[in-house]
């Protein structure tokens, strides 16, 4: 299905900055039927630049920047995480590092270490997408979704952080939810509407 009021990305070449088939797949099924034609830095190469900021939005600027001086073209990218106020913001842009070998295990068992008893539990996540049209122009936006964290962890849905996070207004953690559920609440989705509103402005 193509919108309507898109023609301006109707069959605009976007790459999609990122190595990771899940995100792959996930930000080429929003893309898709606003018109672009998508790839992803993948088919390009398999070099991925280094997340040296401090901040989601300045990594996935990173990201994006480095895929289109790779590619030319307009290219897309996502940089996300937990942040747990209580923990200074930990452990923010080093969610992904968390997880030692990929072992998220070991990511919620080092958030349980840190979190005691006594400290606010509130958290949220954060996702900054970086998008670069064939002209260069960057634009950045943000989404968040604001809940707490929850030992032990349950669930089995998702992926990361998931079995530990509960969305405010519900009972259950990501991790207990279906994706389509999730999706009415993620901050991936937050920062989405904002990109694809920007993009039927555009
Ligand atoms: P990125 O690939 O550098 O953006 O790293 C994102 C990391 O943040 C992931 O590996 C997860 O640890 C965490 N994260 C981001 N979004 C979610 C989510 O929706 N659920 C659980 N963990 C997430």
């Amino acid at each position: 299905m193509t919108h309507p009021s898109t023609n301006k990305w109707q069959s605009h070449k976007l790459v999609i900055a990122s190595q990771n088939k899940g995100k792959i797949i996930e930000i080429a099924d929003l893309l898709v039927p606003l018109g672009f034609v998508v790839s992803s830095a993948a088919d390009y190469t398999a070099v991925e630049p280094e997340e040296t900021e401090d901040t989601f939005e300045g990594n996935a600027l990173i990201k994006s920047r480095f895929v289109r001086g790779e590619t030319q073209l307009a290219a897309l990218a996502d940089d996300s995480g937990l942040v747990i106020p209580a923990l200074g913001g930990e452990p923010g842009v080093y969610s992904a590092r968390w997880a030692e070998n990929g072992d998220f295990g070991i990511a919620m068992a080092k958030v349980q270490a840190r979190l005691t008893a006594d400290m606010d539990t509130s958290a949220y996540f954060v996702c900054a997408l970086a998008f670069i049209d064939s002209d260069g122009k960057e634009s950045v936006f943000t989404g968040t979704c604001h809940g707490h964290i929850q030992f032990p962890a349950r669930g089995l849905s998702g992926f990361g952080y998931d079995p530990i996070f509960v969305p405010n207004g519900e009972t259950r953690t990501f991790g207990e939810m279906p994706y389509v559920e999730k999706k009415q609440y993620s901050h991936r989705s937050h920062a989405f509407k904002q990109f694809q509103e920007f993009l039927l402005a555009s």
